[in-house]
């Protein structure tokens, strides 16, 4: 089966972007892939933690992906800060890495140019430490969405690096981008990727957000002034419209083709409540299983032991040959 790796930063709950881009993909794979889920809490703390928060919301998110569905039986669900060899082969690499590749990062270029009071080096070497990440698990496959694009590409360049000086260590991984939904837009700026570290938080919706909530930040969403009003996806033309229907098409799990043609002649505060209603279906039986697991700190255990344990065994190996290729001793 190929491998499928991916991660989500535990930093203050999901995003429907970020289910859209990411999970929602995820639970397709996992049906016939070998797939390893993590919680990166390595790279959360290139920006301040308080380590309380960082724990619960570590947790928050092993239940969360849970009940998107994620199952434990077919998935490595895990935190990476548990399997040690992510720091271990994260050092290596950084050897590996050149600095003129990682100052054109477009990540580190915005987060440093927001967070001026702390650009530490974590944050500058982050796109290594995903490289580990992938490469570890020799990963065939890394769904993610659009904006991670870039530090892919990274990562096979420096498994490409690394393989030319020391033979076929590292299995180099194809990005799996989805083809429609890798890009969700804010909701008051349809220009802007939504995003959880918005100033104005009517411009994504969390899936822990309530119900009522989202219904509000759905109806406050910008369109457009189009006299006609219109309803069609384009998403350079539509932007706003269009990232509606793209909700509801996943909400719904109906193509859009479908869907446009029932928006002939209504207004775009149809698509607005639709798009709600449907959204709300979906996410309120997540948000239900949601507590329920949260509640349950020995499942968590489990799930998180069981995660591990898979992932670990595997990273293991990778770590080895790394080792070995670069000439370090085994403790004997
Ligand atoms: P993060 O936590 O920022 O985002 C997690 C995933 O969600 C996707 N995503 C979106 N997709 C569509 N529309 C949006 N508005 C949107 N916002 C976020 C992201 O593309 C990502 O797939 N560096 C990574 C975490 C990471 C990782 C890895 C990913 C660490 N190691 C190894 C893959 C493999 C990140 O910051 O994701």
């Amino acid at each position: 089966k190929p491998v499928v790796l991916s991660g989500i930063q535990p930093t203050g709950g999901m995003t429907i972007g970020n289910y859209i881009g990411a999970i929602n993909q995820w639970l397709t794979l996992q049906q016939d892939h070998d797939c390893f889920f993590m919680l990166v809490d390595l790279h959360a703390i290139t920006v301040r933690q308080e380590a309380q928060m960082l724990k619960q919301r570590v947790l928050d998110g092993i239940a969360l992906y849970s009940a998107c569905g994620i199952d434990p039986e077919k998935s490595a669900l895990f935190v990476q800060s548990q399997v040690p060899e992510h720091a271990q082969l994260s050092w290596v690499l950084n050897c590996y890495a050149q600095m003129g590749e990682l100052n054109r990062m477009t990540q580190f270029k915005d987060k440093s140019a927001k967070n001026t009071n702390n650009i530490n080096v974590g944050l500058y070497s982050y796109p290594v430490l995903q490289a580990a990440d992938i490469l570890l698990y020799q990963a065939d496959q890394v769904p993610v969405g659009e904006d991670q694009k870039q530090h892919l590409e990274l990562t096979r360049d420096i498994a490409n690096r690394f393989n030319n000086i020391y033979g076929d260590v590292f299995k180099i991984p194809e990005p799996y981008i989805p083809e429609f939904g890798a890009r969700v837009m804010s909701l008051q700026d349809p220009t802007k990727k939504m995003s959880k570290s918005d100033d104005n938080p009517n411009g994504y919706i969390m899936l822990l957000d309530e119900p009522k909530k989202i219904e509000k930040k759905l109806k406050k969403a910008v369109t457009d002034s189009d006299e006609q009003a219109r309803i069609y996806f384009d998403p350079q033309e539509k932007a706003g419209v269009s990232n509606l229907l793209t909700l509801l098409s996943v909400a719904t799990k109906r193509p859009i083709e479908q869907l446009v043609p029932e928006y002939e002649g209504k207004m775009y505060g149809h698509l607005k409540k639709d798009t709600a209603d449907a959204v709300v279906a979906m996410i309120e039986p997540i948000q239900a299983r949601f507590h329920e697991i949260r509640d349950d700190q020995t499942r968590l255990d489990q799930i998180m032991r069981a995660g591990a344990e898979k992932a670990g065994e595997r990273a293991e190996k990778t770590l080895k040959a790394v080792y070995d290729a670069v000439g370090f001793i085994p403790r004997p």
